[in-house]
């Protein structure tokens, strides 16, 4: 039995880090998927782990993992539960028996996030589950939440407590109620590779489209702007984690002026979503608004700034940016990762503004 589950990734337009605090921010999936393919096995007792972009590959007895897990039961429950620090331990043995390369020690907790969701999900199965990914990790487009999402999708659709149909090449579609159970598992997932996180990154991949996101609680948002987002990948690697953990931590140290810059992040997103979902009259009302979202972004780009999470790659690109009077902001964590720049929608002058762009930033700028 096979089954292929596919989440996309995301940018977030407004709100970054002051979600973490249970301020708004608004974010949308974007056209980059993580698939993740899961085939049952009778023919070995194993559960094998492939994750074809970063070249690596895990093969556990399925009599080990028992061994090691074996006081959590099997499956471990059919609700969404968090990992506790003692199981986490566990599954560090489980990955460190593998020889997991130093280089690539950073992604650690993806293999861990990978073996409770399996054995919660699943229980003790073999299995051969291979990930594939167009999403640049680590880079602010939420690779690790659509590899959680991918892979939660995966391990319900193949488990008792949802039996998917999955008779159409594979593929199905998961209903409102579904696909929430599949953004809790994958927020759990979340939680072991992130520590605190808000869980914007999963819920947008989960549902799609744009959402607002506050406190726990996600709204859909429907918008009516054609937005055109150039993302610059800096190629400069970072730690959400550390990012955010930062960023508490400045919090703690200022907490009058923090709040003040968190609620200064809130209205800005809350500005942004009343933009996006009005309705455009003509051209004009279209480029008016095009131009009150480049100075939210410029604005939230500031605060950002402000809290620490900018970083002198992020502040390039907004340089060269600037040089043609476009407003650019960092996605996700920051600390290097990807730049959103707002492209003007009318055709002719994005086209034209690409090649420029292009010509005059590829020196130190990779696009991806
Ligand atoms: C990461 O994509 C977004 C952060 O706000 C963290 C989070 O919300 O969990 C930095």
């Amino acid at each position: 039995m096979e089954v292929t589950a596919r989440a996309p990734g995301k940018i977030i337009l407004a709100g970054e880090h002051a979600v973490v605090h249970g301020y708004t921010a608004v974010a949308s999936s974007i056209d980059l998927y993580t698939v993740v393919s899961l085939r049952l096995r009778s023919d070995e007792d194993t559960v094998k782990l492939k994750l074809n972009d970063i070249g690596l590959d895990f093969s556990w007895s399925v009599g080990r993992i028992k061994e090691v897990l074996s006081h959590l039961g099997s499956p471990f429950s059919s609700t969404p539960t968090s990992c506790s620090l003692e199981t986490i331990k566990s599954l560090a043995t489980l990955v460190d028996e593998q020889s997991f390369p130093e280089t690539k020690i950073g992604l650690a907790s993806g293999v861990y996030a990978f073996l409770w969701l399996y054995t919660s999900i699943l229980g003790f199965k073999p299995a051969t589950v291979t990930v594939s990914s167009e999403l640049p990790v680590g880079a602010g487009l939420g690779s690790s939440a659509a590899y959680c999402v991918s892979l939660s999708a995966a391990l319900l659709a193949l488990s008792d407590s949802v039996k998917l149909d999955v008779s159409q090449k594979g593929w199905s579609t998961f209903k409102e109620t579904e696909a929430e159970l599949v953004n809790k598992w994958a927020f759990e997932g979340e939680k072991i590779i992130h520590g605190r996180p808000s869980g914007v990154d999963n819920s947008v991949s989960t549902f799609g489209n744009v959402i607002k996101f506050k406190s726990g609680v996600m709204t859909r948002v429907d918008s009516n702007m054609p937005l055109k987002m150039l993302i610059t990948n800096t190629k400069v690697g970072r730690d959400t984690k550390a990012l955010v953990a930062n960023v508490s931590a400045r919090k703690s140290r200022h907490p009058d002026a923090m709040c003040s810059v968190l609620n200064a992040i809130e209205a800005i997103s809350d500005e942004w979503s009343t933009i996006i979902q009005s309705h455009a009259v003509d051209d004009l009302y279209l480029s008016a608004n095009e131009e009150k979202l480049g100075e939210l972004m410029e604005m939230n780009q500031g605060l950002l700034l402000s809290i620490g999470v900018s970083h002198a790659s992020i502040e390039n690109v907004l340089q060269t940016s600037m040089k043609y009077k476009l407003a650019s902001k960092l996605t996700g964590a920051g600390g290097g990762g990807c730049v959103l720049t707002l492209l003007p929608t009318r055709i002719l002058f994005t086209v034209l503004l690409n090649l420029f762009i292009y010509a005059s930033a590829n020196s130190f700028i990779t696009y991806d």
